[in-house]
């Protein structure tokens, strides 16, 4: 085979990068190591930013979110009973919108299927020979069958566990990172929303998060530590830990029911550079992790594909490489903001084990600043909502 640009996974990352390679009339060959069905199945966050669904629209895949999602005005940031109200289109003249990373994928799937692109799913033993050079080929195995498919460029959408990364000689890569000492449990439930907009909840038991998917569907987390496992907690567990971090008249008035979905993740921060190595880039979780306060992950995904995907049609199309030179040091100026936002919100808003009584006062105070001072809420509303592309 033989494609302008092969795309590493089919996740977010990888389908909106070839959606929008696609529709500028360049040919893309999508790689993925899964089922489409389990990448369907993956549940993550649920708040895009202004400019992800600006990006989403003009990809022609924003039909559905706009009918389906919800615009959001603000959010909540709690300490026990004081509800501190972040209006983000006051604030920023923005919203963002609810609406899951699942149903993004699944619309961009839709969208490629009507394109005609070329997905292959579960394929193994993927390998980028020649990544350092300008006719680089990457290699892998369907059904036992060895495949070859040559191309120009080489775009690593494959995840933090991807081969992409792997593939940037050690040496030369610069990797940076911090994990939390805790995880966040996740329920899914089909409830309504215990309140009409997200609640960041810190609290003296820890750190909660009520947040939601439509009217009838919530998505809620609690902080557990790391060695909790899943088993180890009932809903009702489950529903009584969220209830005492939420402010007192949410937790009394919401409705529980039965999970239909519940799983514990780790925290982390991590970014890997540089970003290129000769034609390979490095695209979404496969070059950076937050952690999931502030729900950047897949929003800093979106920026990382809109500066590709501009730096390719440049390249493929007018033959200028001016955006192929820029694409590491742009993409890496952003991501390096929405890393100190989530480490900021994370840090704010989570109990550390062992930490002393100094570290919760220090919590009240950031969230009794930002109860009174509209120069704070701007700043927040202004990461939250997302920074410009
Ligand atoms: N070969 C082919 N595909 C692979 C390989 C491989 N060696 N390794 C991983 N993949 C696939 C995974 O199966 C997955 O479908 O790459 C895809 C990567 O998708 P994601 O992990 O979802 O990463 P990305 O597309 O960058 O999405 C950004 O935003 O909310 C965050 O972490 C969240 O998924 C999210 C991300
Ligand atoms: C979610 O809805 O799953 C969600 C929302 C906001 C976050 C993280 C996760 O910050």
């Amino acid at each position: 085979m033989k494609t302008e640009v092969v795309i590493i996974g089919g996740g977010p990352s990888g389908l909106l990068l070839s959606q929008l390679l696609n529709r500028a009339g360049v040919d893309t060959v999508i790689l993925e190591r899964t089922s489409r069905a389990r990448v369907l199945a993956r549940i993550r966050a649920g708040v895009l930013e202004d400019g992800t669904v600006n990006l989403l629209r003009e990809a022609g895949v924003g039909d559905r979110m706009d009918r389906e999602g919800q615009p959001h005005e603000g959010c909540y940031l709690t300490d026990d009973d004081l509800m501190v109200r972040i209006n983000f289109y006051e604030l920023t003249g923005k919203k963002v919108m609810v609406y899951g990373q699942t149903e993004v994928t699944a619309d961009l799937y839709d969208a490629q299927d009507a394109i005609g692109t070329t997905i292959v799913h579960e394929v193994e033993g993927v390998v980028i020979q020649d990544a350092a050079t300008t006719a680089p080929y990457v290699e892998y195995t369907k059904d036992g069958v060895l495949h070859r498919v040559d191309c120009r460029f080489v775009a690593g959408c494959d995840g933090f566990h991807g081969v992409s990364r792997q593939t940037i000689p050690a040496e030369k890569r610069d990797e940076f990172e911090r994990v939390y000492p805790f995880g966040w449990l996740g329920v899914l439930s089909r409830t309504p929303p215990a309140n009409h907009e997200l609640i960041y909840a810190n609290s003296r038991h820890g750190f909660a998060l009520a947040s939601m998917r439509n009217e009838n569907l919530c998505r809620y987390y609690v902080q557990v530590p790391l060695t909790d496992k899943v088993e180890e907690w009932s809903d009702d567990r489950f529903w009584e830990a969220l209830k005492m971090r939420l402010p007192h008249e949410t937790a009394q008035n919401m409705i529980t029911g039965p999970s239909i979905e519940k799983s514990i993740a780790p925290l982390r921060s991590f970014v890997s550079e540089p970003l290129r190595w000769g034609s390979l880039f490095l695209v979404g979780d496969s070059a950076h992790i937050v952690p999931p306060t502030g729900a950047k992950g897949l929003n800093l995904a979106v920026s990382d594909v809109y500066y590709l995907h501009d730096a390719l049609i440049a390249a493929l199309k007018k033959n200028n490489m001016s955006g192929v030179e820029s694409y590491a040091d742009r993409a890496l100026a952003r991501i390096w903001k929405a890393m100190r936002f989530s480490w900021q919100m994370t840090t704010m808003l989570h109990q550390f084990d062992g930490e002393d009584s100094f570290a919760a006062q220090m919590r009240k105070a950031t969230l009794s600043h930002l109860s009174q001072s509209e120069t704070a809420r701007r700043d927040l509303a202004e990461n939250y909502i997302g920074l410009p592309f």
